[in-house]
């Protein structure tokens, strides 16, 4: 077995493993939880309105129950395959930046989810009370989140601290999922196929979804308070970089000066953040995340459109329908294509 098969049966043992190691009075908790399959083959739990996978199930309530949010947080939101790895590798490298020498930008040699650490596939997953006060390198703590805005616990939602969020649209979502999802499948098991997958996608079967719900969740809460919530798109951030980055600086308070802009700090950090270049870092091709998922896998194609190339004609009109019937009257709009024409506004 090569490393990727070794991290990628440890991390199916960790999942098959996980619920065996839940004591009787968590058993009993998730017991009337309504359960599903995840498309990589292992549990996903409803709870509190969205499709908890088993892996951090316990982890979630704990992050839920007990983290307690600094004004000065900030977190990074997201649904799954909507561009994390990026968004954390952009927000890591605008927030510190005056913090290390360029040169020695600390993405060069960890990966953005080293770096940038989740709550529930992270800090809280083997341990319900995380000493959270060193685990950051640098100062404002910066972490992430899967978790969908309704059920972040209250301290992040009532203080001050920052949240980013970033959305993509749903046909290219669909398809980093599916092919994500195939590459962290048992060997023993058949991988989901694409029309399986499309029918728990369609009914909102997926971790940490409907997706739908958690995007719109995030995108009224932004609305509603645009100085606490971000929200970025995918497709915006491929289409004009630097306005949305300084966009970003801004919102966490650090906004570039103008000897910044003049020494091209802006485009340094779209740079070094780009896909090209994080997808030939040493660390992202050999390292592996806490999950036991090699860093790799988090990196495939990162464009805007790739949907065409998988979906069939029937899948994409259905998804058209569910997009406006979703998004109606919401104001939030999704960029299928880098091509203008084909967006899908909310009528
Ligand atoms: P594709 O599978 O379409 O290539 P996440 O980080 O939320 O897991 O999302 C993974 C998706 O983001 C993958 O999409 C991956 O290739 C893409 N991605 C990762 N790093 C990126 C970067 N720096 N720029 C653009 N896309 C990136």
């Amino acid at each position: 077995m090569d490393t990727a098969e070794i991290s990628k049966a440890r991390m199916v043992s960790k999942s098959h493993d996980v619920e065996s190691s839940w004591d009787d009075e968590f058993k009993k908790l998730v017991q009337n939880f309504p359960k599903e399959r995840s498309w990589a083959g292992s549990n996903l739990y409803f709870y509190q309105g969205f499709w908890c996978p088993s892996l951090v199930l316990k982890a979630f309530i704990s992050f839920q129950k007990h983290f307690q949010a600094f004004n000065s947080d900030v977190i990074v939101a997201t649904f799954p395959k909507c561009g994390t790895t990026w968004l954390k590798a952009l927000t890591f490298s605008t927030l510190y930046r005056n913090q290390f020498p360029w040169d020695e930008n600390p993405l060069l040699t960890f990966g953005p989810h080293q770096l940038v650490r989740f709550f529930e596939y992270d800090l809280y997953l083997n341990n319900p009370f995380p000493d959270l006060r060193n685990v950051c390198a640098y100062q404002p703590r910066l972490f992430s989140t899967h978790a969908p805005y309704a059920t972040l616990p209250t301290s992040i939602k009532d203080s001050g601290c920052k949240i980013v969020y970033i959305c993509r649209n749903p046909m290219d979502m669909f398809i980093s999922l599916w092919l994500f999802a195939a590459k962290l499948r048992d060997k023993n098991r058949e991988s989901l196929s694409l029309d399986e997958a499309f029918d728990k996608f369609y009914h909102g079967i997926s971790a940490h979804g409907p997706f739908f719900d958690h995007v719109l969740g995030y995108w009224k809460a932004s609305q509603e308070n645009p100085n606490k919530i971000l929200f970025l798109n995918f497709e915006d951030l491929k289409e004009d970089m630097d306005s949305h980055l300084k966009n970003l600086a801004m919102f966490l308070g650090v906004p570039f000066t103008d000897d910044e802009e003049k020494q091209g700090v802006v485009e340094k950090i779209a740079k070094i953040c780009s896909f090209e270049n994080l997808k030939e870092l040493e660390v992202n091709k050999k390292g592996v995340h806490t999950t036991g998922i090699p860093h790799t896998h988090f990196f495939r194609k990162g464009e805007v459109g790739d949907w065409s190339n998988y979906l069939k004609p029937f899948m994409i009109e259905c998804l058209e329908k569910l997009i406006q019937e979703k998004l109606n009257g919401s104001g939030l709009t999704f960029k299928l294509s880098s091509k203008t024409s084909n967006n899908i506004a909310s009528p």
